[in-house]
């Protein structure tokens, strides 16, 4: 039997045992999530820090429960004027949604409303693009470069009069990498005057020194740039849905009237407690990173020794060309081992996205990593 075809099978025949044993959804499943997680099984495909919140930020959570027959006005504005300290900038420039992704749906309306096209980096962060579509807009994709970079030149070179955005995810999810900073800032300088730019910044705080390698700067300096952050990350805050983005006060204005809800924002009064516990812990965020650092390295040295050559990374995952049907290995893992990591095709290359977890669920990982790939 072809090697494939070992692992489809064996993908079926190891998944459906695992599931008879998990039944996700039902009592053991959520035996399971006592010990593990709330999903029945170790997530490693969707970028959730296994690390989870900031000790601060939960006890926030249990604190804040007792006002949660409040509309959560007082949050939303100490969340905001907090930012915007922060950031230097002033309280109408911030809003906030329930998770970006709510910014994300209010930009794609924004933007894709009046047709033309957004260019961006190809394969990204697809939902802006998706959502602007369904409004009849156009995607016009620049494919990474040769390193797996983001090509800021071929991009600049793609937008026309009709361009209505242009984004970029920076750090590139699914890629791992990063555009230098200064060339970031000097593409935003030239390109910001042709059109807006939103720039995702999820991954930022994986990275490094978010203060220096942000694009806030831009905003500071009045261009038509939209910086989007998230809480999701690495505060280990995505069951909270909390995120934000800081540009220019008409265009904060502009996206507000496309999703948020008449009380403010979408977010809950314990989210937002939640996200502004986490936002003062900078010490539990950067033990966050360090640990986060550290898993991606012995990922990539381990993955290395198995002969594979995967995408340096500054983020919470790491994305690994394979040979076989990743989809299959993933089929495979996820029915063998009860982990899940994301199966990827690009450019007539399967590749696997694995996120960083715990060190427990890593070494659960490898073991299935040395059986099935
Ligand atoms: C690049 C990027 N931006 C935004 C999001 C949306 O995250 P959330 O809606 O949880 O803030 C994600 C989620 O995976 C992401 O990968």
């Amino acid at each position: 039997m072809k090697r494939r075809d070992w692992i489809k099978n064996s993908s079926l025949a190891i998944g459906a045992t695992y599931l008879s044993r998990a039944s996700f959804g039902n009592e053991a499943s959520a035996e399971k999530a006592s010990f593990e997680s709330s999903h029945g099984f170790t997530n490693l495909s969707i970028n959730e820090n296994q690390f989870g919140p900031s000790p601060l930020a939960v006890k926030a959570i249990k604190d804040s429960s007792q006002y949660a027959q409040e509309y959560p006005l007082g949050g939303q504005a100490r969340l905001k004027s907090t930012i915007a300290r922060h950031e230097g900038v002033s309280v109408d420039q911030v809003i906030l949604g329930a998770g970006s992704s709510d910014i994300i749906m209010g930009a794609s309306s924004v933007f894709g409303l009046g047709g033309g096209n957004i260019v961006s980096s190809d394969p990204s962060f697809g939902p802006l693009m998706m959502w602007a579509k369904k409004f009849g807009i156009e995607h016009v994709k620049i494919p990474w470069t040769s390193n797996h970079g983001i090509d800021l030149e071929g991009i600049e070179k793609a937008i026309t009069s009709e361009t209505q955005v242009v984004y970029i995810c920076n750090p590139e999810n699914p890629v791992g990498t990063m555009a230098g900073t200064s060339e970031l800032y000097e593409f935003c300088k030239r390109v910001s005057q042709r059109c807006p730019i939103l720039i995702d910044e999820a991954y930022l705080d994986f990275a490094g020194d978010v203060d220096k390698l942000t694009m806030m700067r831009c905003v500071r300096e009045g261009m038509p740039v939209i910086v989007l952050r998230t809480f999701s990350k690495a505060y280990g805050l995505g069951g909270m849905r909390v995120g934000y983005a800081v540009c220019q006060k008409e265009l904060a204005a502009e996206l507000s009237d496309y999703y948020v809800t008449g009380i403010g924002c979408g977010c809950s009064h314990v989210s937002l407690e939640a996200a502004l516990a986490a936002y003062h812990d900078q010490d539990y965020l950067k033990s966050v990173r360090e640990r986060t650092a550290e898993m991606r390295s012995q990922t990539i040295s381990s993955l290395k020794e198995k002969g594979y050559e995967p995408i340096p990374s500054v983020t919470t995952f790491v994305l690994v060309p394979i040979e076989k049907d990743s989809k299959a290995v993933a089929d495979a893992i996820f029915g063998g081992f009860g982990v899940k990591v994301s199966p990827r095709f690009y450019y007539e290359q399967n590749f696997l996205r694995i996120s960083m977890g715990r060190p427990d669920q890593m070494a659960k990982l490898d073991k299935a990593l040395k059986i099935i790939l």
